[in-house]
């Protein structure tokens, strides 16, 4: 255990340098393997990690690409999505959750989220749908924010009454379960996944996958990840290129190996937090910020069944410390981040666009007193004491 004294213990917001430190030694000689082989596009490193995803997701088939909003956009194009369709979304996540539906010309339907989970508001989702043409509606596509499942059971009511195909943005929830026990990514049409280095199974630069149970939408993604070409050179749809590498599927197929250990690791940092705020007078995020009690500090609201794999933890402050209490977490030498600044609906691109029906209130107020704090599982027992300490004495202050 580290035993470093107080003031001098730092803690960032992630710390790739000591998960790194802990694997060399199996990640050298992969990506050796790799470079001696001189295959670095496709191959039996991409196929391996396919094969141990879908396993891994529950899901029969996964198809690697070349980033979290490829896997999106590919998803969405191989579900037909075009120009003038609907694709319903959360209007909290990140940007290209809507992004990718805006790039095929189709628009983002953006909804409230639940306040307590940030994921997409069932409710708010049913008065969406009925607010535009229905012939119109092409998917609906949650997003498992942070790394805890949406209510999913609501979403398929949903999709199912109005007769259209679930698109998962699972990109921060690999190894995520609903309160069903039913993994991320295991419960549309296409479940979405990132390899961005900050995920909780993330590579050395981009990449991205999609799992899916149904083999010909499988097929065809495959193809379409390769500009629509096969066999070589016959090209029957326009497609891009948006293939995983090699190398990185080498790194990845290690790294997985010790997925589940890491997602426990987080958790129990998290559940350390959860009692330490709850303990100092904080609230879960189930509570309105405005009726704050003893202090004005919420953990996030874990469901009560399911497992969140907590790839951000994201506490609430009142919006009108949010920055002040950050910029003392930076003094203190330790990092956060705000995921995300804005609603989806407030980016300057889409600025004079028509992109909902109803108020997207949740979402505004999230994006104006979340702050995200250190998770990651290689923290020591010193360093994650230290950030809950120096939080909550800074909350207190305010
Ligand atoms: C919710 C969500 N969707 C999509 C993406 C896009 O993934 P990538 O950065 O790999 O393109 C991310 C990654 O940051 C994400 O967090």
């Amino acid at each position: 255990m580290h035993t470093s004294s107080k003031a001098t213990i730092e803690v960032p917001l992630l710390d790739l340098r000591a998960q790194y430190d802990t694997l060399r030694a199996e990640i050298e000689p992969v990506v050796k393997d790799v470079i001696e082989s001189q295959w670095f596009i496709g191959g039996p490193q991409v196929s391996g990690l396919e094969e141990e995803i879908a396993r891994y997701c529950t899901v029969s088939h996964a198809v690697g690409c070349a980033s979290g909003s490829d896997a999106i956009t590919l998803a969405l194009q191989a579900l037909d999505v075009g120009p003038g369709d609907f694709v319903a979304c959360p209007d909290y996540s990140f940007f290209s959750t809507a992004g990718s539906i805006w790039r095929l010309g189709a628009r983002p339907l953006l909804v409230d989220i639940d306040p307590s989970t940030y994921n997409i508001d069932p409710d708010a989702l049913e008065a969406a749908l009925a607010s535009v043409p229905r012939d119109r509606i092409k998917a609906i596509m949650p997003v498992h924010l942070f790394g805890q499942c949406c209510d999913m059971d609501r979403v398929a009511e949903l999709a199912t009454h109005y007769g259209v195909p679930i698109i998962e943005d699972a990109a921060q929830a690999i190894g995520s379960e609903d309160v069903h026990g039913r993994r991320a990514g295991s419960m549309g049409a296409a479940g979405c996944f990132s390899f961005f280095p900050s995920k909780n199974l993330g590579g050395f630069g981009d990449g991205g996958i999609l799992t899916f149970n149904d083999e010909s939408l499988a097929q065809r993604c495959a193809r379409l990840r390769n500009h629509g070409m096969e066999p070589k050179y016959y090209h029957h749809e326009v497609g891009e290129n948006s293939r995983l590498d090699a190398l990185q599927a080498a790194v990845l197929r290690v790294k997985l190996r010790h997925l589940d250990d890491w997602s426990e690791g987080r958790r129990d940092n998290a559940r350390f937090y959860d009692a330490q705020i709850a303990a100092a007078g904080g609230c879960s995020s189930r509570t309105p910020i405005s009726e704050s009690g003893d202090l004005p500090l919420r953990f996030p609201h874990p469901a009560e069944h399911g497992r969140h794999i907590y790839n951000q933890y994201v506490v609430r402050v009142p919006a009108k410390h949010r920055d002040g209490v950050r910029a003392r977490m930076a003094e203190a030498k330790i990092g956060t981040e705000i995921y995300y600044p804005l609603p989806l609906h407030s980016q300057a691109c889409f600025e004079g666009v028509e992109l909902q029906g109803r108020g997207l209130t949740a979402a505004t107020n999230a994006s104006a007193e979340t702050i995200a704090i250190p998770i990651y599982p290689d923290m020591s027992d010193d360093q994650r004491a230290h950030v809950v300490e120096t939080l909550v004495s800074i909350v207190r202050s305010i």
